[in-house]
């Protein structure tokens, strides 16, 4: 059978990964997918970059809609991040009828309604297993493995650049901004940093998540995102203090009515096996009615792991090419035509425990007052902690850890609590998550 044949925009960390892949794996690659893949040609901005990683081997231009429109490919494969050019090139593909496997979770989060109803329409596949969580079929896993189950929520540590960056700070003592160039360097972080330090990026991923999990839209506007840039080494320690971690956890769960859809640092019990995972490595904990609790790890960034997935995608879509539209998996694992409402929760109605810092003039009666504003909202505290004044100082941290309650309620006690005249500067929140069953 003839080679199936691809076309790459983008050569960089995730294409080049890939690139690399398809060579040193060609035949047992060929092997499973039943033809040879063959890179036929690539776009890039840096011709000169490109041409010393590839040499002759393929045809390389600056123009990705050459490679799209061009006659000898099969398959588009996206690899350039951003918003445009990268949306008019995939639908410009679909609309010719070829097939498209992207990593660019930005792209399907914000305009994913749109390109997988093109997609829909034309017969054609979207592949996109590496835009969430690297290298970690979870993709896969919640489409196919586990389509028997109602999932009833899924917790992930789904940005390994940030993941990285907590681990540096926590592990060798580095700075925020000393672990983030070196992020950047290894070719973890987005384009613009601030997508993983603020959460966005793992609010794109979850959001993927949980479209395929619930059946629903995307729905990124209403996410609720939260990132790891004001977190503290004060905080990290303190946690570790009463047995928890801070993990940036993207979280979504199926709620009476509706479901919730948030990415915020997360206190975890360090027991739990995610609480465990560090540096650049993902995690997933996917929660299904039939199944019980799975967990899915794996390296969440960078050339091979990225790679990894795009050539899976690159094997699913040249053994499903021949087959009927209608009998293929689809795009969102439930059928296009019977996606669900479900409506996303504000923020301020998720239930959930807490971790409050404060800073408190070291007076009597401070505690009594704080423990009044928390029981008048209903807020029940699990434990407290009280640091001795340092020398000559007249302030103290206080540490609480309450138990679940309405985020309503703790904005209100947060507010009140804020407005006493013994406090220091604003309380410091950070959720807490059993993630029991
Ligand atoms: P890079 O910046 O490393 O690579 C981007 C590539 O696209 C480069 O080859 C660049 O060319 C090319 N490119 C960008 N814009 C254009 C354009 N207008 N015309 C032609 N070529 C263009 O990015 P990554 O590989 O890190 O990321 C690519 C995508 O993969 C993003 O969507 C990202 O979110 C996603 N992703 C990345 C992962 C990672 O670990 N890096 C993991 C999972 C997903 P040049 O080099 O010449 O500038
Ligand atoms: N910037 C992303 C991360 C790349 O750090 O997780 C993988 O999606």
């Amino acid at each position: 059978m003839n080679p199936i044949r691809v076309g790459l925009l983008g050569l960089g960390t995730a294409g080049g990964g890939t690139y690399d892949i398809l060579l040193r794996n060609r035949e047992e690659i060929a092997r499973r997918a039943g033809r040879e893949i063959h890179v036929v040609a690539a776009a890039v901005r840096n011709l000169a970059k490109a041409r010393a990683k590839v040499g002759d081997a393929i045809r390389l231009g600056t123009d990705p809609q050459a490679v799209v429109d061009a006659s000898d490919v099969d398959i588009v494969v996206e690899l350039m991040g951003g918003i445009e050019p990268a949306r008019a090139l995939i639908l410009s593909a679909i609309a010719q009828g070829k097939h498209v496997v992207t990593a660019n979770k930005a792209l399907l989060a914000l305009h994913g309604n749109e390109i997988f109803a093109a997609a829909q329409a034309r017969g054609v596949m979207v592949a996109f297993e590496a835009a969430v969580a690297g290298g970690i079929p979870i993709i896969k896993a919640l489409r196919e493995g586990l389509t028997a189950n109602r999932i009833q929520w899924i917790a992930g540590i789904i940005n390994g650049t940030s993941n990285f960056i907590l681990t540096r700070m926590r592990e060798a003592g580095a700075s925020f901004a000393d672990a983030l160039a070196e992020a950047q360097r290894l070719g973890y972080a987005e384009a613009d940093p601030t997508f993983d330090i603020e959460g966005i990026d793992a609010a794109h991923k979850l959001t993927i998540m949980a479209a395929i999990a619930f059946g629903v839209p995307m729905h990124f506007d209403q996410a609720y995102t939260e990132g790891i840039s004001r977190l503290t080494a004060d905080d990290i320690r303190y946690a570790e203090q009463f047995g928890y971690r801070i993990k940036l956890l993207g979280i979504c769960r199926r709620v009476s009515d509706g479901f919730e859809l948030r990415v915020h640092p997360t206190l975890i019990p360090e027991q739990q096996l995610i609480a465990n995972v560090h540096g650049v490595m993902n995690a997933v904990l996917v929660r299904g009615d039939a199944v019980g609790s799975t967990l899915y790890y794996g390296a969440g960034a960078g050339a091979e792991p990225t790679g990894s997935s795009v050539v899976a995608d690159l094997v699913d879509v040249t053994r499903m090419q021949t087959a009927d539209p209608d009998h293929r998996v689809p795009h969102l694992a439930f059928q296009a035509n019977r996606l669900s409402d479900l409506p996303v929760l504000a923020i301020s109605a998720v239930h959930t425990s807490y971790y409050l810092r404060l800073r408190a003039y070291d007076r009597p009666g401070v505690l009594a007052d704080i423990t009044r504003i928390l029981a008048d909202q209903g807020i029940s505290i699990e434990a407290m902690l009280q640091r001795e004044p340092a020398q000559g100082e007249d302030q103290v941290d206080v540490i609480i850890l309450t138990h679940r309650t309405v985020e309503a309620g703790m904005d209100r006690a947060i507010t009140a609590i804020e407005s006493l005249a013994s406090m220091v500067g604003p309380v410091v929140r950070i959720r807490m998550e059993a993630l029991a069953s």
